[in-house]
């Protein structure tokens, strides 16, 4: 049995860009994880089922149909051996509410060693989801991020308390992408 780290942030922190450089380090040295994307496992059934077109769509469907796309997915991924990392999402912010993104019947199946929450200013988001035109982002200002980022680290903290993970916040910063990557890859090591 490998390590199992859940690393989340919300969309456009660059947590996937964060990982990436991470993974090229560690991989310098010998020590390997497998990286899944929790919303592409989503995703891959939605789109086979004709429920969603793009990855942007599945945070509008219905909240029940969202809970059972997470559920085949925390299924899947735990199944998984070896260190494995897990990109996902502590909450999505859907029309009806924030989302859980690992509730309890999710969590208890990844069972994870290790939460990461990446970080940044709201305002660093906002530029950089206005800078991807490959997404379709919903609009919304800095505070409303920030509420978001905060609303994040609670859940963090009822993840470690039902799972006795440890959480760790690492800051990606403009300018700074390298100590992100560092500071991930030490937390992974
Ligand atoms: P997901 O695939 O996780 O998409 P996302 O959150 O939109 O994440 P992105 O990949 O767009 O952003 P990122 O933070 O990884 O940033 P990136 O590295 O690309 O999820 C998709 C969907 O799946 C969700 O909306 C949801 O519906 C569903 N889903 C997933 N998990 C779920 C769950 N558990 N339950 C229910 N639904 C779930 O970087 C962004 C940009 O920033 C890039 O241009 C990059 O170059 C730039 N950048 C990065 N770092 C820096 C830096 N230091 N300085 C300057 N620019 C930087």
């Amino acid at each position: 049995m490998g390590r199992r780290a859940i690393i989340t942030g919300v969309p456009g922190v660059g947590k996937t860009t964060v990982i990436d450089g991470a993974l090229k380090r560690l991989g310098e040295e010998g020590i390997t994880y497998q990286s899944i994307n929790f919303g592409s496992f989503m995703f891959d059934v939605a789109s086979h089922e004709g429920k969603a077109k793009d990855r942007d769509q599945m945070r509008k469907l219905d909240r029940n149909v969202q809970k059972d796309l997470q559920r085949m997915a925390g299924k899947a991924i735990a199944a998984i051996e070896g260190n494995v990392i897990i990109d996902t999402h502590c909450s999505i912010r859907t029309p009806q509410g924030f989302l859980p993104g690992l509730p309890e019947w999710v969590v208890s199946e990844l069972k994870p060693d290790l939460l990461i929450l990446v970080e940044t200013d709201e305002d660093q988001i906002l530029q950089r989801r206005l800078k991807d035109p490959t997404r379709i982002r919903d609009m919304e200002g800095g505070k409303s991020i920030g509420e978001h980022q905060q609303y994040n680290r609670m859940i963090a903290g009822s993840i470690a308390t039902l799972t006795g993970c440890t959480v760790k916040f690492v800051k990606n910063q403009d300018f700074l992408l390298e100590q992100a990557i560092q500071d991930m890859a030490a937390t992974l090591r």
